[in-house]
């Protein structure tokens, strides 16, 4: 049923100017290419997939493909949200947030050593500072979130751009005025889920 999906994310993945566009893509290129797919998959309804009704066609032929299928989808792919979170973060948070785990431990298809996802936030929310072990690649397909990194630096994006956060780098996110869809994927120490980062 996600067959497509995944096939999808390959093509996009290979439609960068650069591929593998950083190292770590190759493996997850090579998972994507050889995932057995299940038949059956229960779905989970969160309250963050109403906003797909408000995410636009980037322009951008290979992210548009898969926004299209992930649209498709949606009402039967299993959402879900990062188990630490739930006690921590607001119900404004919990309800305008959540992710599909295609590929990793405990996802969809089962894989020890390679994440793969999208996630979907509503307008304005802050992602406070959290960390974890694996490397990560994220790609916008959709809205303009900014990403604040461990020197303070902020990156503001846009549909297409990657941001590439090395293993422990304490990151967060400030989402824009229209929802935000993230395409991304883990290597590494792909086990443990990402932790909040206590200020001070
Ligand atoms: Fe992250």
């Amino acid at each position: 049923m996600i067959d497509g999906l995944l096939r999808r994310i390959a093509e996009f993945h290979r439609s960068r100017p650069v591929v593998p566009e950083f190292p770590m893509v190759a493996p997850v290129l090579e998972v994507l290419d050889n995932a057995l797919c299940p038949a059956g998959i229960e779905p989970r309804f969160l309250p963050v997939v109403r906003h797909l009704d408000a995410v636009e066609p980037s322009g951008d032929a290979a992210i548009d493909a898969v926004l299209e299928e992930l649209l498709r989808l949606a009402p039967v792919l299993p959402w879900r949200q990062t188990v630490g979170y739930l006690d921590v973060l607001s119900r404004d948070y919990l309800d305008n947030y959540g992710y599909v785990q295609l590929v990793g431990p405990n996802a969809i298809v089962e894989h020890p050593a390679v994440r793969v996802g999208i996630g979907l936030w509503g307008p304005h929310l802050h992602y406070p500072a959290h960390q974890h072990e694996a490397e990560e690649l994220y790609h916008v397909l959709a809205g303009e979130p900014s990403f604040s990194g461990c020197d303070g630096a902020i990156l503001a994006t846009r549909p297409g751009d990657a941001v590439h956060h090395p293993p422990w780098q304490v990151h967060s996110q400030d989402f824009g005025a229209t929802p935000t869809v993230l395409l991304y994927c883990w290597t590494g120490a792909v086990g443990p889920d990402a932790i909040l980062v206590q200020a001070g």
